[in-house]
């Protein structure tokens, strides 16, 4: 497993559905398209969709820029020729390999996100955490001796206040199976105080700047463990992954 370069990132538990987007196929696929690309280059060593690298996180540059066609043009000309002047600090390598066209391709994916795009994609705002019992059994939560085993939509903690559980301990452990079809490139996403470990290596601390991180997996079937600290209020703990053959964060099931 190997982990990538940019020093910061986001994961949150829940996975997404986008029903509005499958009416759109032709911008699915281009976006889809435009993500792989970006997946295959070395976008991602600079740049964190929610964590700032070496170049700013793709969300502050959504955020930054507003979506018209001069400004696609402007950026994606930026990706091809690299430059550096705007974010202060370093500069972007060109990137010779990537034709005009996919370049705005790249540049309306990355001016599509928005900063709650993953829980609008993803439109489950369960209470604190709704355990469907099943005979998957892939999520296991533990609290105290009790354990919690099914599947778990989400778990979300939202407005949460920790002394009304008094059964519950910190951190709160949270265990998973994924199966991985696929050999490649995968991004995870936490939000909330909780630490990710995937196969045993911490991979996401629970540093503000730090919720997000990009992992060459193998085939095969990989452990995941969250460490959720609860605090007295505000309790959120969600996970998001990015898997293969996507091009937005979804909830994890
Ligand atoms: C070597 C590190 C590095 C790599 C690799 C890299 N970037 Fe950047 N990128 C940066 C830096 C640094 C900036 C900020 C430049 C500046 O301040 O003007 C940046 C800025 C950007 C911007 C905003 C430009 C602006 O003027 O606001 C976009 C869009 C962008 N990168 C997309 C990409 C894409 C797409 C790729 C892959 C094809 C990529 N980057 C690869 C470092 C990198």
């Amino acid at each position: 497993m190997i982990r990538y370069g940019w020093i910061c990132l986001i994961f949150s538990l829940s996975f997404c559905q986008s029903p509005e987007r499958e009416k759109r196929p032709v911008r699915v696929k281009r976006e889809r398209e435009a993500f792989a690309i970006m997946r295959q280059d070395d976008c991602f060593i600079c740049h964190g969709i929610y964590d700032n690298g070496g170049g700013p996180a793709y969300i502050r540059i959504a955020e930054h820029y507003e979506t018209t066609n001069e400004n696609i043009r402007m950026l994606s000309r930026k990706v091809l020729e690299g430059g550096g002047g705007v974010w202060g600090g370093q500069q972007m390598v060109r990137h010779n390999f990537i034709k005009p066209g996919e370049a705005e391709s790249i540049v309306k994916w990355v001016l599509s996100l928005d900063a709650d795009s993953v829980e609008k994609r993803s439109p489950i705002n369960a209470p604190f955490v709704t355990i469907q019992p099943d005979s998957s059994q892939r999520f296991t939560l533990w609290l105290n001796d009790n354990h919690f085993a099914g599947s778990a939509e989400a778990v979300h903690f939202n407005d949460l206040s920790f002394r009304s559980l008094p059964t519950i301990t910190n951190p709160l452990t949270i265990k998973h199976q994924i199966m991985i079809e696929r050999r490649g490139k995968y991004f995870y996403k936490l939000a909330g105080k909780a630490r990710l470990y995937i196969d045993g290596n911490q991979v996401i601390s629970d540093r503000e700047d730090d919720r997000e991180i990009m992992l060459e997996m193998e085939e095969g079937i990989h452990t995941l463990r969250v460490e959720y600290e609860m605090q007295a209020k505000n309790n959120l703990l969600s996970l998001h992954w990015l898997p293969l053959g996507d091009s937005y964060y979804k909830l994890m099931k």
